[in-house]
């Protein structure tokens, strides 16, 4: 017969409560057989409205998890901003829960507490829990490596495996993202790490504590398993892993999920040391920098993919002061992205969607780059279109006009590979492409015009990519280019 307890305290208040509020009992033991029941907190069910608690009093529950089981906990609360309530994990961890909809938690290691403190306001806290305990799934696990040279490898679904055991050259260090969609995130209580092999290994924590910490969450040895109790839920489970040797610098690393539909600030500080924030992009993979404020001592580096210690090789874009002033806005192209500094701060505004930034608009004395979806990785899904203008007047007779500079860096046109480049203006455009059959001589190119487009088209065949350079200068009309040599006429008359 397997007996369970638990314990509830009470320090009972003076006062006679009505009895619609819960008082706490002062000891209570509640036992279960072989067949074990949820608990059920007093009056309280899944389908009934949580009760109110009486005020000025102290409940603690001490709920003991058997080897082998976990527990699933789900409560609803609307506590007091008088009153707190506290959950506390096996590892001391707690968190402060103001209120829940039954969004569930797992607990392993053999006990967690709950403990709900309720202020003098009379009818502010309403709480009540269930408890449930389950046998551990069956683990279908999978296994991946890391090393100190390998990019990282991200997950943003166990839906084939729930059990994921990663192993690294020196220890490993996990990274948690929120859901995408943020309602989702608290499920990321489901999704459990443990510092070893599998699951009989020490628990470190969830990803939601993951995600709250500002740091990776690091194994002491070379392995760690993340283990999803999903099961019932269906949800992505956002982290990503790499070798702790690539992130044992950084005084702060976040992950961050731009989801929404209008811009994201993200900050870094690197007062105490190097900081990085990593981003997913894994709906399209492109991501925008809209706006960028930067401390004089500050260069912001951005990876696509994972920063490696001492290997640079996928570094896209670094920015000083002065270049983020010029060169911002910027698109992206990359599942994954890491924003690297090493001092000073960084306000990165970051946005998913074009429309909130203004990287389609042409304006004088911005300079940027455009490249393919997946420069430098040989696929055949590197195909883009980009175009950058000014205003097309349709009121009155004249667009606005830029001097455009395009200056092409690197460019793969084995297979159907093409890049196309073309300058717009109303009446005429200029055109210029590189492929295998033709490569023009010089690989820059300027024109005045309204617009500037590029298409790189491989057909669907295998392409490294491309990447190019752009710059725009304002164009001189032929009227302000009078206006501006008027007075060297004028001296030249009197000269003359
Ligand atoms: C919840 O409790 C109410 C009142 O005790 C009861 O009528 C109802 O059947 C319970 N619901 C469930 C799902 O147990
Ligand atoms: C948790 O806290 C208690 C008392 O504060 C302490 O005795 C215990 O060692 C702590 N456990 C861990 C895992 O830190
Ligand atoms: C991981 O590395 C170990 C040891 O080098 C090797 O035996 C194993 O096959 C690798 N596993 C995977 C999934 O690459
Ligand atoms: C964990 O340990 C239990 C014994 O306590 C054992 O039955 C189980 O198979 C182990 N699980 C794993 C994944 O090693
Ligand atoms: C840097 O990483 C790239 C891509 O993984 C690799 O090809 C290159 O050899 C690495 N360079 C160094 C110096 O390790
Ligand atoms: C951006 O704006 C254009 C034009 O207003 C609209 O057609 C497009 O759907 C918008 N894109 C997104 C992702 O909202
Ligand atoms: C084009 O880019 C190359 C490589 O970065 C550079 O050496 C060259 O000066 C650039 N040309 C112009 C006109 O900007
Ligand atoms: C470029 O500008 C011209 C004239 O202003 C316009 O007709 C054309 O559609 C523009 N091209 C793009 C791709 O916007
Ligand atoms: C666009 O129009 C301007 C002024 O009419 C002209 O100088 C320029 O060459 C044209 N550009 C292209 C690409 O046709
Ligand atoms: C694309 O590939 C198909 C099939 O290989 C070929 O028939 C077609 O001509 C190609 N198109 C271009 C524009 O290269």
């Amino acid at each position: 017969m397997l007996i369970f307890l638990v314990f509830c305290i009470t320090i009972s208040g003076i006062y006679s409560y009505d009895s619609t509020f819960i008082t706490c009992d002062r000891e209570s033991y509640v036992s279960f057989g072989v067949e074990i029941e949820p608990f059920y907190s007093q009056k309280w069910n899944e389908t009934l409205p949580a009760p109110v608690y009486a005020q000025s009093q102290k409940c603690c529950w001490r709920v003991y998890i058997p080897i082998d089981f976990y527990v699933l906990f789900i409560m609803e609360a609307n506590i007091g901003v008088d009153s707190t309530l506290k959950i506390t994990d096996i590892n001391n961890k707690t968190e402060i829960v103001m209120t829940s909809d039954q969004q569930p938690y797992v607990f392993v290691g053999s006990w967690f507490t709950i403990d709900l403190t309720v202020g003098p306001t009379i009818d502010a806290t309403s709480f009540g829990f269930k408890v449930e305990w389950n046998p551990y799934p069956k683990p279908n696990p999978a296994y991946y490596n890391v090393t100190k040279a390998s990019d990282a490898l991200t997950f943003d679904e166990m839906l084939f495996e729930n059990s994921v055991t990663i192993t690294a050259e020196t220890q490993v260090s996990l990274l948690a993202f929120p859901s995408d969609i943020p309602d989702l995130t608290p499920l990321l209580r489901l999704t459990l790490v443990f510092d070893g092999p599998t699951i009989n290994s020490s628990y470190i924590g969830t990803l939601f504590q993951a995600l709250r910490c500002n740091k990776p969450m690091i194994s002491s040895s070379n392995q760690m398993t993340i283990f999803t109790f999903q099961e019932d839920y269906i949800i992505g489970s956002y982290f990503l892993v790499q070798d702790y040797y690539n992130v044992r610098k950084l005084s702060e690393m976040k992950g961050i999920t731009c989801w929404s539909q209008s811009s994201c600030p993200v900050t870094l500080t690197a007062a105490n040391g190097p900081v990085a924030v990593m981003t997913l992009n894994s709906d399209d993979g492109d991501e925008f920098i809209k706006r960028l404020d930067l401390s004089s001592d500050a260069v912001l580096k951005i990876y696509i993919g994972s920063r490696r210690e001492g290997n640079d090789s996928n570094l896209i874009a670094s920015y000083d002061l002065q270049q983020s002033k010029t060169n911002i806005p910027q698109k992206f192209n990359g599942d994954v992205m890491t924003y690297y500094l090493e001092k000073g701060t960084a306000l990165v505004e970051l946005a998913e969607d074009s429309n909130f930034t203004r990287w389609n608009d042409a304006a004088s004395g911005r300079e940027g780059f455009i490249t393919s979806r997946q420069l430098g990785t040989l696929c055949d899904t590197q195909d883009v279109y980009e175009t950058i203008g000014g205003l097309s007047n349709t009121v009155s007779e004249t667009d606005q006009m830029f001097e455009f500079t395009v200056n092409v860096t690197y460019v793969d046109v084995s297979n159907d590979a093409k890049l196309t480049i073309t300058f717009g203006n109303d009446t005429e455009h200029k055109q210029y492409t590189i492929s295998k059959e033709s490569s023009p001589s010089s690989s820059v190119f300027t024109a005045i015009s309204n617009n500037l487009t590029v298409l790189y088209f491989t057909n669907q065949t295998s392409s490294t990519g491309f990447y190019l350079e752009f710059k725009i200068d304002s164009a001189q009309s032929p009227g302000s280019y009078a206006s501006t040599f008027m007075p060297f006429f004028v001296i030249l008359l009197f000269l003359l």
